[in-house]
């Protein structure tokens, strides 16, 4: 519904540019974990979006960690992750179980991540800190991808969305988060799409 609403509304507003993200380089980082994923592909590129946007290696937060394949990714290249789930899965998952107890054991030997179990909207509600990188990959209905990104844009220099071309509604999200913070909406087009948004200053900066 909030998908169709936000079509017909912006039916006339101005088009919100979508960059091709194109690597340069690919690089599988140390730590990854082996079972099979959406987000296979993703890992190997993280590097070079640090790189080209000029992002800090201090702090990262996700939302959307399930069985941590994207967490312990995340967790090579910054200081401190905190991955933020229900661990209940939502209606798009296969899993509909609580995997909190089996992903913290999983994880339990990567010393830079923090699993929180919360759900985003209690989470947004009383943090104000400010990140690095924010990864958002939780249910991807438009109104929790823009409530949850629109958050973010707010709360971090850059914010990766997964699933952007399989999920019409996550990309009409990250679009709408863009006309509405001024950021660029850069998008990966393999590995069922990553939206990157970054400050538009970077545009000109990076040449793109
Ligand atoms: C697609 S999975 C994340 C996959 C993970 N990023 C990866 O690639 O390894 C989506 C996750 O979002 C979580 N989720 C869905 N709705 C949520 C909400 N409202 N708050 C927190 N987590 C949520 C689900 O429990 C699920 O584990």
């Amino acid at each position: 519904m909030e998908y169709w609403k936000s079509v017909v509304s912006n039916l006339h507003a101005p088009r919100v540019p979508v960059v091709p993200y194109v690597p340069e380089h690919r690089q599988l980082p140390p730590r990854v974990l082996t079972y099979p994923t959406a987000w296979q592909g993703i890992e190997s590129i993280l590097e070079d979006i640090i790189q080209r946007f000029k992002i800090g290696r201090r702090n990262c937060l996700e939302f959307g960690v399930e069985y941590g394949y994207s967490t312990v990714a995340l967790s090579c290249f910054f200081e401190t992750v905190i991955g933020v789930d229900t661990f209940s899965g939502d209606k798009h998952t296969d899993n509909k179980s609580d995997i909190f107890d089996q992903t913290s054991a999983r994880l339990r030997c990567y010393e830079n991540i923090r699993l929180v179990r919360s759900d985003y909207r209690d989470w947004i509600a009383r943090d104000d800190n400010f990140y690095d990188l924010i990864h958002v990959d939780i249910v991807h209905t438009y109104m929790d991808t823009f409530a949850c990104g629109l958050w973010s844009a707010k709360h971090a220099k850059c914010v990766l969305f997964h699933d952007t071309m399989s999920f019409p509604a996550v990309k009409r999200a990250v679009t709408d988060i863009a006309r509405q913070t001024g950021m660029q909406f850069y998008n990966f087009e393999e590995s069922y799409g990553l939206g990157i948004l970054v400050p538009d200053s970077h545009t000109t900066h990076f040449g793109q």
